[in-house]
């Protein structure tokens, strides 16, 4: 068998040289953990970036997935798919939104909710109303339409020209937003509920009341990226309910599938109804194995109360992270809603030597934004397994401390 050392080196040869990638290959998966090649234990508070809800060998989620391959596992959207028709059901009955059109990914979802946007604004105020608002410092994606949403020229370097008529707001400023829009020119404004890749940024809760009064006023469709907060990641099954307002469009991916690829664009009937056939498709969306997993993770994280476990360890995961925050200097600020915490430090190298002294002393963490340490872990996780990890962050940070 090929060592962990090989296969690095093989992929580093074969694999197209696009991610940073830590150097470790994980075999096998357990609760909230994962082993490597050379069989060392991690807990791993990255958990897919926070795609894994359910954790490794969920029983349910095996169990459905196998029996769904045993009977088929691909016809296309040309005919209805039982398990898609029934999660889009689910969704709905918990969500504001009244249709789903499903994807494989959260790029997808989100271009998918910028064509939404942009045929509405066509068929309500004309070719003029095309213009879409997204915010400084976000991440929607890497395809042409997501990558120009993503309001970080550092995504953009070299790919230009971005497509036309997408503009930055200020995240968290009204002022700054209204200074954008018009009823005439803007048909949508994107917005992450928590600014997830910018650096764990939870949305000001009048930013996003007032953000939704502006878009009924003028017509325009408030769309919510929740590939990263959505199904039970903050503590309530959708990021947007901590604000007490209803979107329009939500993006979702990640977390919905457990670990399988899916995303799935939502959206209000009288926004829904801008797309007909032929508009937007994808060959593999909605698929009986994706949507099996999507509604296996909806009815364990009932089963399981995973949004009040979410609410409860996400609590104390932010207590631990204060904590360290009174003992370390380089500490700015703890912040994140639910199981979405951010650690910000004060200089962007200590985010690395952090990860690396924490992972070899078997914990797994990630960045976010320059300076941040991102902790997302699989929603099962219980108060014991947050200690031990926050206890290996404890000696991690120690070790870095100059
Ligand atoms: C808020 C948000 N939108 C979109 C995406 C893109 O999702 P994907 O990598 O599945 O295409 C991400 C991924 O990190 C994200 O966090």
């Amino acid at each position: 068998m090929e060592s962990m050392q090989e296969l690095i080196e093989k992929g580093r040869q074969y694999v197209m040289n696009t991610y940073a990638r830590f150097p470790y290959a994980f075999t096998k998966g357990e609760g909230v953990y994962l082993y490597d090649m050379d069989g060392k234990k991690y807990l791993d508070f990255v958990a897919g970036i926070a795609v894994n809800s359910l954790g490794y060998g969920n029983e349910a989620l095996i169990s459905n997935l196998n029996a769904q391959m045993q009977k088929v596992f691909h016809t296309s959207n040309l005919y209805w798919i039982e398990p898609q028709v029934k999660l889009a059901e689910a969704l709905v009955q918990r969500s504001c939104a009244d249709k789903v059109f499903f994807c494989n990914s959260g790029t997808e979802a989100t271009e998918a909710a910028l064509k939404l946007a942009r045929k509405y604004g066509s068929q309500v105020g004309g070719p003029e109303k095309c213009q879409i608002i997204t915010m400084k410092n976000s991440f929607h994606g890497r395809t042409f339409g997501a990558i120009t949403a993503t309001g970080q020229t550092k995504y953009q370097k070299g790919l230009g020209p971005m497509l036309p008529e997408i503009v930055y707001a200020e995240y968290n400023d009204i002022e700054s937003v209204r200074a954008l829009a018009s009823k005439e020119k803007t048909c949508g404004i994107l917005v992450e509920p928590v600014q997830g890749e910018g650096g764990v940024i939870p949305a000001d809760p009048a930013f996003m009341q007032e953000l939704r009064k502006l878009c009924s006023e003028l017509d325009i469709l408030m769309m919510v990226d929740e590939v990263q907060t959505g199904i039970g990641r903050t503590g309530t099954l959708f990021g947007y309910e901590h604000f007490g307002i209803e979107p329009d469009v939500i993006a979702l991916a990640k977390g919905l599938g457990g670990g399988m690829p899916i995303g799935a664009m939502m959206a209000k009937d009288f926004c829904a109804s801008a797309f007909g056939p032929g508009d937007h498709a994808a060959t593999f969306g909605g698929n009986f194995l994706s949507t099996t997993a999507g509604l296996t993770v909806l009815s364990e994280i009932d089963r399981m109360h995973l949004l009040e476990n979410a609410q409860k360890q996400g609590t104390h995961l932010q207590e631990r992270a204060k904590k360290l925050q009174e003992k370390y200097d380089f500490i700015q600020e703890v912040r994140g809603l639910g199981l979405m915490q951010g650690i910000v430090l004060n200089e962007a190298s200590l985010v690395n030597e952090i990860r690396l002294e924490a992972a070899k002393r078997g914990l797994l963490v990630i960045g976010a934004g320059y300076t941040a340490l991102r902790m997302v872990p699989p929603l099962i996780i219980q108060k014991e397994e947050i200690d031990a990890g926050m206890d290996i962050l404890d000696e991690a940070m120690a070790a870095v401390q100059k």
